[in-house]
């Protein structure tokens, strides 16, 4: 199977704080692979360095067999790696549809040439930009200002604008917070079936949905790699258990 994305000995110190110490993993193409771990195991500070938000001090991290590592955040949806970011991160003013066009808009002229597209391009983007918002569930609201949708809504509508950047790999950190107990059942199923398309990185807290969805789990506690493998592997593991209630 083909690895999309390898990561070597990643490390991040803040000083004495070593919040990430040294974690490999490889995340198989098509596949939705969790990090999870106690509060203040590293997981957000694995995915900043991965995600170019923060340089890390030693490892490195490849991206399609690419050398990305220390890549500014800004680089990466043009490589096709996007990350869902937790603040809501849309125009308020802009309609559902006016969001999600410009997204598509935006990663879609790589060149100043493509400035000058033709009308078919408009078309081809419009068309586009209905079936991302209508795979998202949003075919009903394309017309509403983003500042009228409720906030399980603006999530699904932050998912679209990071779809609109045709990325091979997507970064969602804690897709479900905040979200009321049916949003978050939406939002599940949608990750489920973004998984078909799209490789997917995830950092979750709610248990039940990371083990209902993960091809394969990292576990890391006070900024290490302790266990790695299957739902049933990491439901079943001692360590892990025993991260969870707080034994070393
Ligand atoms: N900018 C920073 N400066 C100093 N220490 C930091 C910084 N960011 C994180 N840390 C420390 O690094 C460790 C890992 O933090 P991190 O936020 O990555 O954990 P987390 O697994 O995302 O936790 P949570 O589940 O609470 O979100 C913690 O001890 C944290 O206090
Ligand atoms: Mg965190």
């Amino acid at each position: 199977m083909n690895k999309i994305l390898k990561i070597q000995n990643l490390t991040k110190n803040f000083g004495n704080v070593s919040a990430v110490s040294n974690i490999s993993i490889e995340v198989e193409e098509g596949t939705i692979h969790s990090i999870i771990g106690p509060n203040g195991a590293g997981k957000s500070t694995f995915f900043n360095m991965i995600s170019g938000v923060i340089p890390p001090s030693d490892g490195y991290v490849y991206y399609k067999d690419k050398d990305i590592t220390g890549f500014e955040s800004y680089k990466l949806p043009h490589m096709g790696i996007a990350k869902c970011f937790q603040i809501t991160n849309v125009f308020p003013k802009l309609t559902v549809k006016e969001n999600v066009w410009a997204s598509i808009f935006s990663c879609s002229h790589k060149s100043k040439i493509d400035l000058f597209k033709s009308m078919n391009d408009f078309e081809a983007i419009d068309k586009e930009t209905k079936k991302i918002v209508s795979d998202v569930g949003l075919s009903h609201k394309i017309d509403d200002k983003a500042e009228e949708l409720s906030h399980g809504q603006q999530r699904m509508l932050e998912m679209a604008i990071t779809l609109g950047a045709k990325p091979d790999l997507l970064l969602l950190d804690e897709p479900t917070q905040g979200l009321a107990p049916e949003a978050t059942v939406e939002m599940t199923e949608l990750i489920r079936q973004l998984s078909k398309k799209y490789t997917i990185l995830l950092i979750e807290h709610k248990m039940h949905i990371v083990m209902e969805i993960s091809k394969i789990i990292t576990v890391l506690n006070f900024g290490e790699k302790i266990e790695e493998g299957s739902p049933n592997k990491i439901k079943n593991s001692k360590k892990v258990q025993d991260a969870y209630l707080g034994r070393k």
